[in-house]
């Protein structure tokens, strides 16, 4: 069986990689025209050109993407056919090794998404500002982390 690529998302990727986040729209709020309107397509490129997207790829087929604005996880995004494969997980741990804190706001009802933070460590953050009502605010420190281990 052919293996998971983890890479940054590139510019001729963009057309894809906006599919894939319309796929997880069930998580997070999206324009009705953020198929049509080239201008969201236009912004995908502009991050990956400034290497803020990593992809999961399988058979040169995209199946699974993270875009992070600065340390937030922004938009995270697993096809169907292969979610609980571990992929979100592995694109977490590839922000954790970039970024010493990470942030993420997440709709409350959003159970595998508050399951995965949780499982890597991210605690709420009831002072992070999250404007839409029934988001929480997560946080994860690399330091945080080291002093559970310590506690071990
Ligand atoms: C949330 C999401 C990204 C998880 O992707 P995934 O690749 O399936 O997740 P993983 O396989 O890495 O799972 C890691 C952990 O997340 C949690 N999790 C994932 N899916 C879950 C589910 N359906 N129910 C409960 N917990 C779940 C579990 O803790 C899981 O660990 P386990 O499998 O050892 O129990 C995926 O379901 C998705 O794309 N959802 C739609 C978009 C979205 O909601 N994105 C998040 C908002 S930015």
């Amino acid at each position: 069986m052919s293996e998971i690529n983890y890479r940054l998302g590139r510019v001729a990727d963009a057309a894809e990689i906006r599919n894939q986040i319309w796929q997880g729209r069930t998580g997070y709020p999206l324009s009705e025209t953020y198929l049509s309107d080239m201008k969201f397509e236009e912004d995908i490129r502009h991050q990956c050109a400034r290497r803020s997207i990593r992809v999961a790829e399988l058979d040169h087929r995209i199946l699974g993407v993270m875009t992070m604005r600065a340390n937030e996880v922004y938009y995270l995004a697993i096809d169907e056919a292969v979610r609980r494969r571990g992929i979100a997980r592995s694109l977490i741990f590839l922000a954790k090794k970039k970024w010493s804190h990470l942030e993420a706001k997440v709709r409350d009802d959003n159970a595998s998404m508050v399951s995965l933070l949780l499982s890597e460590g991210f605690v709420v953050d009831r002072l992070m500002f999250c404007k839409v009502p029934g988001w929480s605010g997560y946080r994860w420190s690399r330091r945080g982390e080291m002093a559970k281990l310590g506690q071990a």
